[in-house]
C-alpha cells in the first residue's frame, strides 16, 4: 500500500480537497467514488496529483498504509452512513474513519459509539471554506479520539488554512464536538449574512446609494474592524452587472434565500440548550419568510411607515450604519460562543473557546478580523461568561450604543424590517438590565400553574394561594 490517506466522494468538496491532499508534501492520495466515471474524470483532469484511482472499497482499504485513514465527503444523511457501514467491512481496529461532511452532531455522537465498538475510530470533521477552501485551505473543526487526533493531526495541518502562521484546524474534542462546532459557525455565518444584508437594505433605501455604492462602501468597511470574507464578497456581488438586462444583479435576483438547514439546527440546539441564541434565529427566521411569497403577496398592501426617515447627513449615517453592524456582529458571535459553552458542558467536551476562534481566522466563511480579539478575550479569562462582557467587546459596543439605536428606531418607524440588527439589541439590554420582567412571568406563571417563584428577600420556594385568601405559603407546604 502507497497511500497515507485516502478520500470517498469526489463531487466537487471531495474532488477539492483530494487535490489539495495530494498537493501537500508527503502526501499519496487514494480516491474512490460510488460510480467510478467520476474518478477516472478526476486522474485525468489531474495527472499531477499523482493519484491512486480505486474501484472498490476492497481495492481502497488496500491502497492505504496503516492505519488506514479515509476523510468521507458525501452529502450529509444517509450516504454517510452507507459509506461508513461499507468502510468498517473492509477496514480494522485502529483505523481511521472521517466524515467530513455537515453531519449533525448527534449523528455523528451516533456513528462514533457504532463505529468505535468495532474498534476503528470515527472523526466528525466539519469543514469550513466552501470550494475554494477545499482547495486551497479550509478551516477544519475535527471531533474524535487523541488516538485518531495524533494520525489525522499532522495530516489535516497540511492542507488546513493558515493564520499568521498557524493552521487552522484543532482537536475540538470527542465524538460530534467537531461537527457542534462546525454548526454554530455556520449559525453565526447566517447571522452575519442577515445583518450585513440588512446594512445593505438601509443604505440603500434610507441612505438612497446605488449598488456599485454600496460596494465601495463595503470595500472601504473592509479594510477596518469589519475586514472579513463576508464583507469582501458583499462589496463583489453588489458589484456586479447582470448581462442581461444592464441592471445590478442584486435587483434581478428572486428575494427569497434559501436554506440547507445547519442554521436550523443551531437554532434547535440553542432551544434545547436553552440557550438564546436570538439574533442567529431571526436570520433564520427572515430566510424563511423570505420565500413565502404567498404570504408576502397578501400582505402588501399592509400599512407601513409612519415617518419618511430624511437622512441629512448621509456621511452621518452610513457612519451610523456601520457602528449598528459591529455592535449586533458582536452580539452574534457572543451569543454562538454562549452556544458552544452550554454544548461542550452538555456532551462533557473539553473545548477551548480561544482555540476555536484561532481556527476561524482563516479559511471559513465566517473569518474575520476581529476573531483575533475573541481569542484573546478567552485568553485573558477562560471563564468569561459572556463574549459581550469582555472589556474590548464592552467597549465596542459601547462606543456603538447611540447609532444602534438610532438605526434600530429609525427603521421602526421607516417601516424597514431590521429583525437581526433589532433583536440584537433587545439581547443586549435585556442581558443588562437589572430587573426583567421575567418577575411578572413568574407571577403569571405562579398564578396559573402553581408553578411557585423565588424571593429576592428570603431564601426558599413560594406560592400564593390565588383562588384562596392570597396569602403566601411557602412551596414546600404546598406538596
Ligand atoms: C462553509 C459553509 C458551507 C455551506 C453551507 C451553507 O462553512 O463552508 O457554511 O457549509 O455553504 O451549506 O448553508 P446554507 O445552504 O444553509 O446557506
Amino acid at each position: 500500500p502507497q497511500a497515507n490517506i485516502g478520500v470517498v466522494g469526489l463531487a466537487v468538496m471531495g474532488s477539492n480537497l483530494a487535490r489539495n491532499l495530494a498537493s501537500r508534501e508527503g502526501n499519496t492520495v487514494a480516491i474512490f467514488n460510488r460510480s467510478y466515471e467520476k474518478t477516472e474524470t478526476l486522474i485525468t483532469d489531474h495527472p499531477e496529483a499523482g493519484f491512486i484511482a480505486t474501484s472498490t472499497y476492497d481495492e481502497f482499504a488496500a491502497a492505504l498504509q496503516k492505519p488506514r485513514t479515509a476523510i468521507i465527503m458525501v452529502q450529509a444523511g444517509r450516504g454517510t452512513d452507507a459509506v461508513i457501514d461499507a468502510l468498517t467491512k473492509v477496514f480494522e481496529p485502529g483505523d481511521i474513519i472521517v466524515d467530513g461532511g455537515n453531519a449533525l452532531f448527534t449523528d455523528t455522537i451516533r456513528r462514533e459509539a457504532a463505529v468505535r465498538a468495532t474498534g476503528i475510530n470515527f472523526v466528525g470533521a466539519g469543514i469550513s471554506g466552501g470550494e475554494e477552501g477545499a482547495l486551497n485551505g479550509p478551516s477544519i473543526m475535527p471531533g474524535g479520539s487523541t488516538e485518531a487526533w495524533q494520525t489525522l493531526g499532522p495530516i489535516l495541518r497540511s492542507i488546513a488554512a493558515v493564520a499568521d502562521g498557524e493552521p487552522c484546524v484543532t482537536h475540538v474534542g470527542t465524538d460530534g464536538a467537531g461537527h457542534f462546532v462546525k454548526m454554530i459557525h455556520n449559525g453565526i455565518e447566517y447571522a452575519d449574512m442577515q445583518l450585513i444584508a440588512e446594512a445593505y437594505d438601509l443604505l440603500r433605501r434610507v441612505g438612497g446609494l446605488e449598488p456599485a455604492e454600496i460596494a465601495e462602501i463595503f470595500a472601504e468597511w473592509n479594510r477596518g474592524e469589519l475586514e472579513s470574507y463576508l464583507i469582501e464578497i458583499t462589496a463583489e456581488v453588489l458589484k456586479q452587472v447582470d448581462a442581461t438586462t444592464g441592471k445590478p444583479l442584486v435587483d434581478v435576483i428572486l428575494d427569497q434565500a434559501g436554506a440547507k438547514g445547519t442554521g436550523a439546527w443551531t437554532v434547535q440546539s440553542a432551544l434545547d440548550l436553552g440557550v438564546p441564541v436570538s439574533g442567529i434565529a431571526e436570520a433564520v427566521f427572515a430566510r424563511s419568510l423570505s420565500s413565502k411569497p404567498a404570504q408576502r403577496a397578501a400582505a402588501r398592501e399592509l400599512p407601513g411607515a409612519v415617518d419618511a426617515w430624511e437622512v441629512t447627513d448621509r456621511a452621518a449615517f452610513v457612519e451610523d450604519v456601520r457602528r449598528a453592524l459591529y455592535a449586533s456582529k458582536i452580539i452574534a458571535y457572543s451569543q454562538g460562543f454562549d452556544a458552544i459553552v452550554a454544548g461542550a458542558e452538555q456532551y462533557s467536551w473539553d473545548i477551548r473557546k480561544g482555540e476555536i476562534a484561532k481556527i476561524w481566522r482563516a479559511g471559513c466563511i465566517i473569518r474575520a478580523q476581529f476573531l483575533n480579539r475573541i481569542t484573546e478575550a478567552y485568553a485573558e479569562n477562560p471563564e468569561l461568561v459572556a463574549l459581550v462582557t469582555a472589556p474590548y467587546f464592552a467597549d465596542a459596543v459601547g462606543g456603538a450604543l447611540p447609532a444602534w439605536r438610532r438605526i434600530v428606531s429609525g427603521a421602526a418607524l421607516a417601516g424597514i424590517p431590521t429583525p437581526t440588527f433589532a433583536s440584537s439589541l433587545s439581547y443586549y439590554d435585556g442581558l443588562r438590565a437589572d430587573r426583567l420582567s421575567a418577575a411578572l412571568v413568574q407571577g403569571q406563571r405562579d398564578f396559573f400553574g402553581a408553578h411557585t417563584y423565588k424571593r429576592v428577600d428570603q431564601e426558599g420556594t413560594f406560592h400564593t394561594l390565588w383562588s384562596g385568601d392570597r396569602s403566601e405559603i411557602s412551596a414546600a407546604d404546598a406538596h
